[in-house]
């Protein structure tokens, strides 16, 4: 059985395993976890990295000395255990200031807030040498269509984003920004609500160079898509700086579960993508395979372990069952039939122009469509390969 180790690169955010399991129905059952423990039993577990918000290392409201004890303890914990944090976050929805967003509140006041929050955080995210940084603007919407003017929301999107790169480049920092879409929750609409929205808002950026996207998978899913085929495009866009691997059982609340415990089908096609990249030859992801998930509320302590060694195990198994996949003359041949590598194929010929396509006759005269549309493609069979492969029957 694959054992994780530092190389795979696996990291959990402190909220995920620190949980204590309140939920909008019930209290919390579960003690909260010292952030030093998870430090150390997520490097035990063979976990490479550990990311945060701030105030899951420094309770809101924290006054400065006590913040530098936090800081400097978990500091240790990072040397004595080698764990990394290649990303930090900020906590922009807990505190009732932020009922009505952080960057797209209407009261310009919480704005300036927020933005003096990320700053502060942003210089601790660099001093622990995090390289990416993330948005998720869970409070960023709306429930009340009258309430909130979307255009003037996303310019201040928009303002307070470009505002954070230009400093982060100002202070040479090297951290490049990651939004991460989801498309409800806890507002009744969320702004940028699915990797789609979020890349056409970067690209309305000054400072887009150094933002992507942090798609996770059970956000996605919420609102019907395919994951993995959202992160191909930001793959495709250059723009996949980070993930967020969970599991999602359809639409519904965002469940947080743990990675595979969803679309199984579908975190195996996310697997031999981040590993593989696009069948075609399209970059593979190389960033941290990072995990956002909850263990269930009915879980103790142990369970939560349990739940953390789950999904990187998820990971690890679907991974050697992806190489398997790719290594299999059948789905070599399968994949041929099916036309998949031809697609790499432009369409027109190199310096072919539109007039030498509407003189080419076989293109569109002589072209027998009907025949064309005889074709079979081999999809489904196709598809059970991989259904063979993950389940082990081959
Ligand atoms: C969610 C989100 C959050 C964010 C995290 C980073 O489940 O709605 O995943 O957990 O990822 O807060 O800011
Ligand atoms: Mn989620
Ligand atoms: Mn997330």
């Amino acid at each position: 059985m694959p054992q994780p180790t530092r190389d795979d690169r696996f990291s959990f955010g402190l909220w995920t395993v620190g949980w204590p399991a309140r939920d909008p129905f019930g209290d919390a059952t579960r003690p909260a976890l010292d952030p030093v423990e998870s430090v150390h039993r997520l490097a035990e577990l063979g976990a490479y990295g550990v990311t945060f918000h701030d105030d899951d290392l420094i309770p809101f409201g924290t006054p400065a000395a006590e913040r530098d004890r936090l800081i400097a303890r978990f500091k240790q914990a990072l040397e004595e255990t080698g764990l990394v944090v290649p990303m930090v976050t900020t906590n922009l929805f807990t505190h009732p200031v932020f009922k009505d967003g952080a960057f797209t509140s209407n009261d310009r006041g919480v704005r300036r807030f927020a933005l003096r929050k990320v700053l502060r955080n942003l210089d601790l995210a660099a001093e622990l040498g995090a390289s990416t940084y993330v948005f998720w603007g869970g409070r960023e919407g709306a429930e009340v269509d009258a309430g909130k003017d979307i255009g003037a929301a996303l310019d201040r999107y928009r303002e307070g984003i470009d505002m954070l790169a230009g400093y982060v480049k100002e202070q040479g920092y090297g951290i490049r920004f990651a939004i991460e879409p989801k498309p409800n929750e806890p507002r009744g609409d969320i702004l940028l609500p699915t990797v789609g929205h979020a890349l056409a808002f970067i690209a309305e950026l000054e400072h887009g160079d150094i933002v992507g996207v942090n798609p996770e998978v059970g956000h996605e899913q919420m609102a019907g898509l395919n994951y993995s085929a959202g992160i191909a495009q930001a793959l495709w866009a250059g723009k996949l700086f980070h993930i967020d691997l969970n599991g999602q059982r359809g639409i519904k609340y965002d469940q947080d579960l743990v990675f595979g415990h969803g679309d199984l089908l579908n975190a195996f096609a996310t697997v031999d993508l981040l590993e593989h990249g696009a069948p075609g030859g399209g970059p593979a992801y190389d960033g941290p395979r990072h995990f956002d998930y909850k263990p269930l509320r009915t879980e103790d302590v142990d369970g939560v372990w349990v739940s953390a060694a789950a999904n990187m195990r998820t990971y690890l198994l679907l991974k050697e069952r992806a190489a398997a996949f790719r290594a299999d003359p059948e789905v070599a041949e399968a994949l041929a039939v099916a036309g998949v590598a031809d697609l790499a194929k432009p369409t027109l010929n190199p310096g072919e122009t539109v007039a030498d396509l509407l003189a080419d006759r076989s293109a569109f005269e002589d072209f027998d469509a009907d025949k064309a549309g005889e074709r079979g493609y081999g999809f489904v069979r196709l598809a059970q390969l991989a259904v063979d492969h993950l389940t082990g029957a081959r």
